[in-house]
């Protein structure tokens, strides 16, 4: 049933530009985002907040599954809450892995993110295993990789936009421990599809990807 749907799928490491891009390319073809980041991290704060040991696997799982969360328009709702900005505080991003390094949970997203194409193809997803695990047949895949240095660089610009003051050699840090927790995943991992599209973004703008891409979708699966 995954095999005709109508899906871009972004993969690669934080910071990468995968955000960015998966945004305005969906907004340039009028599709519905998906970012999954968010799935796993509103999993990781309903788990916070309700007290649970986040390696309990059985435990987090069937929070998982009872969770009634909502992903619209780039923002996240758990409950009747948006928690867009809680879920992207810094306890909540180093919780996020216990959510990732359990393959239960992941099963269960996996489900919502195939049903969330189903019921609003055609979409961008973005994530870690959108074109490996979740979309194996996905036309159209790409995978975004930047200069650990140049991510850094972009993570911190976000938290200055944001009033946030850190330490730029404790955000690359944070980078790189998170890749090799991504990478490390036996299920799941950050790692490249086979038929990706790789591209490198360390000395690229959004706009000039976002405009190749829109070539690469438009001409892959005809006019949208
Ligand atoms: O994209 P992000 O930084 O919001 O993702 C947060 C974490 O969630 C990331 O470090 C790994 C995990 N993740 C995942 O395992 N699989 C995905 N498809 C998306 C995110």
């Amino acid at each position: 049933p995954e095999a005709s749907l109508r899906v871009v799928t972004i993969d690669g490491p934080a910071a990468s530009g995968k955000g960015t891009i998966a945004r305005q390319l969906a907004e340039t073809l009028g599709w519905t985002l998906l970012n999954t980041g968010a799935m796993y991290r509103v999993v990781a704060l309903a788990g916070m907040r309700r007290g649970l040991d986040l390696t309990d696997e059985d435990r987090l799982a069937a929070l998982a599954r009872g969770l009634r969360a909502r992903f619209e328009a780039g923002r996240a709702w758990l409950e009747d809450e948006d928690v867009t900005e809680p879920i992207h505080s810094l306890e909540v991003t180093r919780a996020t892995r216990h959510a990732a390094d359990n393959q239960q949970v992941r099963a269960v997203l996996v489900g919502w993110q195939r049903r969330f194409a189903r019921r609003h193809q055609p979409i961008v997803t973005e994530g870690r295993d959108q074109g490996t695990v979740v979309f194996p047949h996905a036309p159209v895949k790409i995978y975004l990789t930047a200069d650990p240095a140049e991510r850094a660089r972009r993570r911190v610009a976000q938290f200055t936009r944001q009033g946030q003051i850190v330490d730029p050699a404790q955000v690359l840090a944070d980078l790189l421990q998170r890749d090799r927790e991504d990478e490390s995943r036996p299920i799941g991992g950050l790692k490249p599809a086979p038929d990706a599209l790789r591209l490198d973004t360390t000395n690229l703008t959004p706009h000039e990807v976002v405009g190749d891409l829109v070539n690469l979708v438009r001409q892959r699966l005809g006019t949208t």
